[in-house]
């Protein structure tokens, strides 16, 4: 039986395949372990900025202290970094003995054991149209209570910043059927909340010729009996339409909370950025959005320092910020990525200057998630409780249905069940709250 340890970077959706694979090495007969008495670690890694590609190069080298000692575990390097560093990492790094991009998923428990038999292994189709799946339920979760679960692989849109088309391959719609069966099989497991996962889930279906789009599939997994919450990620303010909000009003289990990322608040970067909306268009979405859901959480990403920004373009994304009130917003600086448009464009940003905005951006918006939430005291909510919270002894969390963090007072028995939750004091991060009553 051989022993490893998974450990997993970047967004949800390799948190998902990490699951799944996780799932497939333990039907197969392995040990999930900690990474020191792992026969082979596996790194499921991202490529979205460079920081997230230094922290795996940086892991990986520390096996070299105890690569000559017996207990050296061999390394697969997966996930999007894979596809864009792994055949560097194999070459720089005799330890790292296998490495599969997202679209080799289904090939990878089987490599896997290939690796402890002695193989070293490179599975990075240069087709951007081949995806090899693993039909396996993501039963070996993170967390037992919820899950996620991807609608669509791939991105075809081609954001001029963006890695992601080049490392996940083209878009491809999952079928209804396969979706629904999975969501199936992780209530029947116990799940109480799936996300859907999908780069831009407004365009799911656009690739079937039936008319099935993203507002039927949100309906037919809401109809799923014994799923109490459903939420999903990522919308794009191209692609959204009105009968996305109309399902979600019409049943309540689908969380109002919608990540609807802006990027840039200048109309003249949002074009070099590919992005294919308006600051017009987008406005009129979120008025659509907050007329329909008028308690919705409206999150956004934003990137600062894309190159050519002026200082006019800069103040044009503060005032998105004023104008969008958002709940939250993932900032970040503008990190160039080899082999996408914007990385060859002229006028690259100096990091000073990027540091400085991303510090502004952080600043204003930290004040705005503040006042939004301290004006949610004494508010309740009902929660389903997932996890401990990350500091604090005697503290558990759970999220309100506007994706929300709330830190809860009580103990580990509270996990896995509903409970209505007074909010009790807040800051720019999350909420504070008490059990009022234990619902489920
Ligand atoms: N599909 C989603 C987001 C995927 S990537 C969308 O279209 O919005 C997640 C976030 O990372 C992006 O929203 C963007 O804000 C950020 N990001 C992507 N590439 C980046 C880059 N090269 N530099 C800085 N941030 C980047
Ligand atoms: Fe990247 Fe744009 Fe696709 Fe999002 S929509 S994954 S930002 S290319
Ligand atoms: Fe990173 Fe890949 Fe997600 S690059 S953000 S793990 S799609």
């Amino acid at each position: 039986m051989y022993r490893f340890a998974l450990k997993v970077y970047g967004c949800q959706m390799n948190v998902y395949d990490g699951d799944k694979l996780r799932t497939a090495l333990i039907q197969k007969g392995w040990k999930e372990v900690e990474e020191e008495e792992a026969d082979l670690v596996i790194f499921n890694g991202c490529s979205i900025r460079a920081k997230a590609e230094h922290k795996v190069w940086s892991e990986l080298g520390r096996y070299g202290d105890s690569w000559n000692e017996k207990s050296k575990p061999y390394v697969a390097v997966t996930g999007c970094i894979a596809q864009r560093l792994g055949e560097a990492m194999m070459t720089r790094f005799p330890w790292v003995r296998l490495v599969g991009g997202p679209r080799h998923i289904g090939n990878l428990p089987e490599a896997c054991e290939r690796v402890m038999a002695g193989e070293c292994i490179s599975l990075l189709d240069e087709d951007p149209r081949a995806f090899i799946d693993l039909e396996v339920p993501p039963i070996e979760r993170v967390n037992p209570w919820k899950a996620y679960v991807t609608i669509a692989h791939g991105c075809d849109n081609y954001c001029t910043y963006c890695i992601v088309p080049y490392v996940r391959g083209r878009f491809v719609s999952r079928s209804p059927e396969s979706i629904i069966r999975e969501v199936e099989k992780l209530v029947a497991d116990g799940i109480k909340e799936v996300t859907l996962l999908g780069q831009n889930v407004d365009s799911y279906g656009l690739d079937f010729d039936n008319g099935y789009t993203f507002s039927s599939l949100l309906r037919d997994v809401a109809n799923i009996e014994n799923l109490p919450l459903i939420r999903f990620v990522t919308s794009h303010p191209k692609d959204f339409t009105p009968d996305i909000v109309k399902v979600m009003s019409h049943y309540p289990k689908i969380c109002p909370s919608i990540n609807l990322p802006i990027q840039s608040g200048s109309e003249r970067i949002l074009q070099k950025m590919n992005r294919k909306y308006t600051l017009e268009k987008y406005r009129e979405t979120v008025s659509i959005i907050r007329s329909a859901l008028p308690e919705v959480g409206l999150t956004s990403d934003l990137i600062v320092g894309f190159p050519g920004e002026t200082e006019e373009d800069f103040q044009d994304s503060v005032a998105a910020l004023h104008e969008f009130r958002y709940d939250l917003v993932h900032t970040a600086a503008y990190s160039p990525r080899e082999g996408t448009v914007a990385a060859t464009m002229p006028d690259q940003i100096p990091q000073e200057i990027k540091m400085k905005r991303l510090n502004i951006v952080n600043e204003i918006q930290s004040r705005i998630a503040s006042e939004i939430n301290q004006s949610l005291v004494n508010r309740t909510y009902s929660i389903l409780i997932d996890d401990v919270a990350p500091k604090g002894e005697g503290l558990v969390q759970g999220r309100t249905p506007t994706d929300k963090v709330v830190i809860i007072k009580g103990g580990k028995d509270l996990i896995g069940h509903f409970a209505t939750i007074k909010i009790t004091s807040a800051d720019n991060w999350c909420l504070y709250g008490e059990v009022i009553d234990i619902v489920d």
